[in-house]
């Protein structure tokens, strides 16, 4: 067990690199309550944790994700606790199967309140390593930004017939700060949803519809687990950012960021030519991993 001197350090630094979380039980069960959540990529990590937290608070989940399986043991690991969720595995980058798949969610919930968009994939991998490798960038842009899309523009009329809901985009930092070597296809992808939500945002806010986009920190789950790196940098796990999560829900805010992005944006602003060198050198004296060099892409 960790001391009590790591654990206030781990308190401090958890403060310093992460947006603030909400943990008000109380606000979390008036926010979702027998609300209908959909939760994209609840299988695994962050989505998991979330699918579990707002069913424990009354929601009645839709778990979405390709591992059927790990849905089915999500599903009664709810139910088992006396909530309510039901499996609808679907694979987001295999568009013709999303529009009769969200209709089917709506036919047999009579709508859905929130959409957590969660789903994603991400990668590591020099350009050089790319230049016979095109599906990285196909696979990427299909479930980081083609399926969510394809997702919204199912769900979305039925949302604004009814004049209310709330989309939750959960993006990444990387979208927000100096893009860094090696992560292009992924920042690439995941920015394009964001800008494509950001710009529809004010055309659904008129008819009920709030969109609010986290751009996360580094949370511990099999996403990040392949980039040694990333385990000695400080993060969350997947229930500690799940915490985001219902904030976003709970605040409706328009978007969740940690401090420190506005500084880091206003170098970058000032400082390109600088802050491009330092990426240079960062990638210089960082190496592709093992997975980047052979492993495909799931
Ligand atoms: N981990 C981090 O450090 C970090 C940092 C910033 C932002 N994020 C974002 O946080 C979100 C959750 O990531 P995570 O860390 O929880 O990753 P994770 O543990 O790998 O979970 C990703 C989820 O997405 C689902 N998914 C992937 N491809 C899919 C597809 N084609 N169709 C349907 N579902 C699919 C996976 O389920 P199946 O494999 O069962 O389909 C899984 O449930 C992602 O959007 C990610 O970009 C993560």
């Amino acid at each position: 067990m960790a001391s009590r001197l790591t654990q206030a350090r781990n308190r401090v630094v958890d403060r310093m690199v992460n947006a603030p979380r909400d943990t008000d039980e109380r606000a979390l069960r008036r926010a979702v309550a027998g609300k209908t959540v959909l939760v994209t990529g609840a299988s695994f990590g962050l989505g998991e944790a979330t699918a579990r937290t707002l069913a424990r608070h009354g929601a009645i989940v839709l778990a979405v994700a390709r591992t059927a399986e790990r849905l089915d043991e999500l599903v009664a690991a709810i139910e088992a606790e006396g909530g309510k969720a039901y499996a609808y595995p679907a694979d987001l980058s295999d568009f013709d199967s999303i529009g009769p798949l969200a209709d089917k969610m709506i036919a047999e919930h009579g709508g859905i309140d929130i959409v957590i968009n969660n789903a994603g994939k991400s990668m590591r991998r020099s350009l050089d390593l790319q230049y016979d490798r095109f599906h990285d960038f196909t696979r990427m842009v299909n479930v980081n930004y083609l399926g969510p899309v394809r997702l919204l523009l199912a769900v979305l009329p039925h949302m604004r017939e009814r004049g209310s809901g709330q989309i939750v985009n959960v993006s990444t930092i990387g979208v927000r700060i100096p893009p860094g070597p090696r992560w292009g296809v992924y920042q690439s992808t995941k920015g394009a949803f964001d800008i494509w939500l950001r710009s529809i945002a004010p055309e659904i806010k008129v008819d009920g519809i709030d969109v609010s986009t986290i751009y996360m920190t580094l949370i511990y789950t099999r996403m990040s687990a392949p980039t040694p790196s990333m385990r000695k940098l400080p993060g969350m796990s997947a229930k500690e950012a799940s915490g985001l999560v219902t904030r976003a829900i709970i605040g409706r805010e328009r978007e969740i960021t940690p401090w420190w992005v506005t500084p880091a944006q206003a170098t970058d602003a000032v400082a390109r030519g600088a802050v491009t060198w330092g990426m240079g050198i960062l990638h210089r004296n960082s190496s592709d991993t093992a997975s980047a060099r052979g492993e495909a892409v799931r």
